[in-house]
Formats: structure tokens, sequence, C-alpha cells
């Protein structure tokens, strides 16, 4: 019998991942079948066991179910406990596992697709909501020099330099952590600038002061999409020289989520070139 997954969210339609999924499905030769499920915003629980009583075998989870996702699973993963949010599920024997594949998904486009060295670099993250709160751990591992944690509501960013501070000690790289507001960076500068805010999805833009970035410096927004966001806009009028969006993102964690299932790693460049090229013509 084929195995089945699907993605979850509300709303699914436009979602990327069925495509992203078969694809690799294609290139690796797994005989398996992917869907969109639109989850009932009052009854996901119920719709997850139904798919896995189905013979369902795991599930990507997407807005606004990840919370919730987290708390059905009965094991999580060091790195889903981190970010308190649960974005891959896998079936096993009647138990539910949860991971969290986004955080694996940014390192890896960060490192590996655009050739960053992150290891000694100074990093700027911007946000701390739900988005920032899951790469928190997976960018410590790299062992920057610093890692500013800048946010709208101070207090926020405060709370997540309080929690992550002792795991940045004992990963023994004496890496810097910071929580601060948008003020507090004027006069600073990074290497790597990640916007975790969803002000691009409001088409705004996190008001930063001029000079954030350091000489080759890239700017990495989470969010995608058809042309420059505005935080994208931003950083290229101050001397960014790389400028990245999350679509790479997106395909990195997809792949993490099927090595985990299905236990061979997807070659992600054809699929990432072919959704880059569509998005440029939509
Ligand atoms: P997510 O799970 O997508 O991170 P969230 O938990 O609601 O969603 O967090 C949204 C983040 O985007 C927060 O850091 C928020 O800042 P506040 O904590 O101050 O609310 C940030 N954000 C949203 N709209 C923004 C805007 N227009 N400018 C700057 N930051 C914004």
């Amino acid at each position: 019998m084929t195995d089945r997954y699907a993605v979850i969210g509300n709303p699914i339609a436009h979602s990327k991942s069925p495509r992203i999924h078969a694809a690799f499905a294609a290139q690796t030769g797994q005989d398996m079948q992917y869907d969109a499920l639109l989850g009932r915003l009052d009854g996901f629980a119920e719709t997850v066991r139904d798919f896995a009583r189905n013979g369902g075998r795991g599930l990507n989870v997407t807005i606004p179910f990840k919370l919730e996702a987290h708390a059905l699973a009965h094991e999580r993963s060091a790195r889903a406990e981190a970010a308190r949010a649960v974005n891959t599920l896998v079936f096993e024997q009647g138990r539910i596992i949860g991971d969290n594949t986004d955080g694996a998904g940014l390192v890896q486009d960060l490192t590996h697709n655009l050739g960053l060295t992150l290891k000694g670099a100074r990093i700027l993250l911007l946000g701390a909501g739900g988005a920032a709160r899951g790469v928190i751990l997976p960018l410590l591992q790299l062992a920057p020099t610093s890692l500013c944690i800048a946010n709208r509501t101070v207090a926020r960013a405060q709370e997540l330099q309080h929690e992550f501070a002792p795991r940045a000690t004992s990963m023994g790289h004496n890496c810097a952590l910071i929580g601060c507001g948008y003020d507090d960076l004027a006069g600073q500068s990074f290497d790597v600038v990640i916007n975790a805010t969803a002000a691009s999805l409001s088409d705004d833009a996190p008001p930063l002061p001029a000079g954030l970035y350091a000489p080759h410096a890239a700017a990495y927004d989470m969010v995608y999409g058809k042309g420059r966001t505005p935080f994208l806009q931003q950083a290229a009028a101050d001397g960014a020289e790389i400028l990245a969006d999350g679509l790479g993102m997106l395909v990195e964690q997809a792949a993490e989520a099927f090595t985990l299932w299905r236990g061979v790693r997807p070659n992600t460049a054809p699929v990432l070139q072919t959704l880059r090229a569509e998005l440029s013509v939509s």
C-alpha cells in the first residue's frame, strides 16, 4: 500500500508542500502520496488522529496549528521543545512524534545554498514570536560570535535572551546572546540580519536604524514572494550585499521532514530552481 502523508493547515489551498514532496518522491523513487489537508479550526486533533488511523504515516503542520501539534505529540525532539512548536509529525505504532524542521531548513539555506559562514559571525534576529523562537537554537549551534534578538516589544526579546542564555553558555562557544529593541541597534553592525517578524505579511518592515550591515553582509527574510519584501528593499538601500527570501527555507524544511520520514535525503536544488522560476513569472 502507498504510504500517505499530507500538510495540514488553515488555509491550505495555496500550499507548495504537495508539489515539493511529490518532486522529492519522484526524484528518490519513493512510493508515497502527499496531499493538502484543510484542518478544522476547532478539530485539529481529531483530523490528525483520523489521518493516522487511515494509514497516514506523517504530517507537515502549518499555520495556525504548530502549537496544537506540539501539545498533541506524545514525544518531541529537543529542537521541537526549544521551538515550542511542531511542524512535522511522524506516526509510529500508535504514537505521535513531533519534530520541528524550520530551524534546520533556515540553517541549510543560509550555509549550503547561500554559502554563508556563520561561525564567528554577528547575527541579528528580528522578531520574538514563534518564527524567531524556532531558529534560535539551530543558529546558536553554528557558533556565531553574537546573536542579537531585537523586537518591537522589547520585553519579548529579553524573555528569549533569558530563556536561551543557559543553552548558549552550555554550548561552550562564548556566543553573546542579547535581547533588545530596534532603537538599541543604532551604531551596531552585523554580518547576517534575519527577519523573523510578521511585518512582511502586511507589506511592512521593522523600523531599523541605518548602518546595520557590515561589509559583505547578508539580509534574509523568512517570508517569500514575487518581488523584494519591504525588509529586503530596506536592506538593499542600507548596503546589504546578499539578499535572500524564505523560499529556500521552505524547500529545505520540507527536505528535512522528507528525510525523517523516508530515510533518504532529496536534492533540493532542482526543486528550488523550479519554484523560483514560477514565482518570477507569476
Ligand atoms: P510568528 O509565529 O509568525 O512569529 P507571532 O508570534 O505573532 O507570529 O510574532 C510576530 C512577530 O512579528 C513579533 O515579533 C511581532 O512583534 P511584537 O512582539 O512587538 O508584536 C512582529 N511584528 C509583527 N508585525 C510587525 C511590524 N509591522 N513591525 C515590526 N514587527 C512586527
